[in-house]
């Protein structure tokens, strides 16, 4: 039940092209022309045309891959915004958004995060309110790691296209499950994780610039090409990606959207809408459970933020997990300030996220361990 932070298990062809690359080629993509190397190459080449279908992305090229989302995230922010430019976000950001906008902030950014309402719902209204005249760009995320609550993406692009303010999204909630349209959303910069929807492997990521949009990269280095010059090239993905890149790991994310291609996202979200009602519906039913996000289930991703009246949220996923086997995540999320904006800030809560490969029959366990845990008070 803590698929929010990382998705658990994978499909079972994810862990075996992980082990087939490190077993049987093991090769430097982009380092020599000997035939592995090559081979490794088209893996990154294949890994980047399925994920650019995958989110509607026409030049596969616009894609580099990096670390992790907090690292896209990063190179977007950083590499876009200069002292004196303004960057509007919701109050519902990650840190892997704050915590950069916040440096950036000391280096004479202006930023301006836009209240969600206390059940983290977002009017897109406000952000347009919010826009200046030196607004560069409207960052947000397309779902809450808090919530699961959705937010109005495909609305605030066109605000932001109509007033030719870049538009950076924050899929780490959402991509292979909710639709992520770069052309439909109007999205000029697209951060995603490998590790969650898609079913990839951490340490695996990454970041769609528009074409025409240049961003300053986060660090230089050796790219396998253009070798003869000391700068770093200024094409893309090769501005972007410095050093060996994670190849393992891309070859599971390869195989983890192949697996969602094949068995249908709409599928995949429509199981995760099937568990999340349910899961609303029974803790409803639990006296002194409190719930937190959008009312209705069908404004959410499979997540639920909850407390117990009288217990301590850490105390409660301690005894998920030690005495119902129930993995959960308490505290803060390092979303302080959307726990800012749902009024749990002193205290946290406890998140459920179940997944795709979870049941309805997992649903019900977990009902059942809350009912008893909160029973017990
Ligand atoms: N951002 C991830 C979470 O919400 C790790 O747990």
């Amino acid at each position: 039940m803590d698929n929010a932070a990382t998705s658990f298990p994978k499909p079972e062809r994810v862990y075996a092209a992980i082990d087939s690359f490190n077993r049987y080629l093991g090769a430097n993509p982009g380092r020599g022309t000997n035939q592995q190397t090559l081979q490794a190459g088209s893996i990154l080449l294949n890994a980047r045309e399925t994920l650019a279908r995958f989110f509607n992305i026409k030049e596969c090229t616009r894609i580099a891959f990096t670390a992790n989302i907090t690292e896209a995230l990063n190179m977007g922010l950083k590499g876009w915004l200069n002292p004196g430019d303004h960057v509007i976000t919701s109050s519902m950001e990650h840190n892997a958004v704050a915590r950069p906008l916040m440096a950036l902030t000391r280096q004479g950014v202006e930023w301006t995060a836009v209240s969600a309402a206390s059940d983290g719902t977002l009017d897109p209204k406000l952000i347009k309110e919010a826009i200046r005249d030196n607004t560069r760009m409207i960052c947000m995320l397309h779902a809450s790691n808090l919530t699961g609550g959705i937010l109005p993406v495909a609305e605030v692009g066109e605000i932001a296209r109509d007033n030719n303010v870049v538009f950076m999204v924050d899929s780490s909630q959402t991509a292979g499950i909710l639709n992520v349209d770069v052309v439909k959303q109007n999205i000029d910069i697209l951060a995603f994780t490998g590790h969650k929807g898609l079913f990839g492997p951490q340490g695996t990521g990454g970041l769609y610039i528009k074409p025409g949009l240049e961003i300053r990269p986060l660090k230089e280095g050796g790219t396998g090409s253009m070798s003869e010059y000391l700068e770093q090239p200024g094409f893309m993905p090769d501005c972007l990606e410095s050093g060996t890149p994670n190849t393992p790991g891309i070859a599971g994310l390869l195989a983890g959207v192949e697996y969602i291609q094949e068995t249908g996202r709409e599928k995949i979200e429509e199981h995760e809408q099937r568990l999340i009602n349910m899961l609303m519906a029974g803790m409803q039913e639990i006296r002194g459970v409190l719930l937190y996000g959008p009312p209705d289930s069908t404004q959410r991703t499979a997540v639920l933020l909850f407390n117990i009246k009288g217990m301590d949220c850490g105390d409660v996923s301690l005894r998920l997990d030690y005495e119902y086997g129930i993995i959960t995540r308490s505290g803060l999320h390092c979303a302080p300030l959307g726990h800012r904006t749902l009024g749990t800030l002193e205290m946290g809560a406890c998140r459920l996220s179940p997944g795709y490969f979870n049941t309805e029959a997992d649903i019900k366990r977990v009902l059942e361990a809350v009912y008893n845990i909160a029973s017990s008070t």
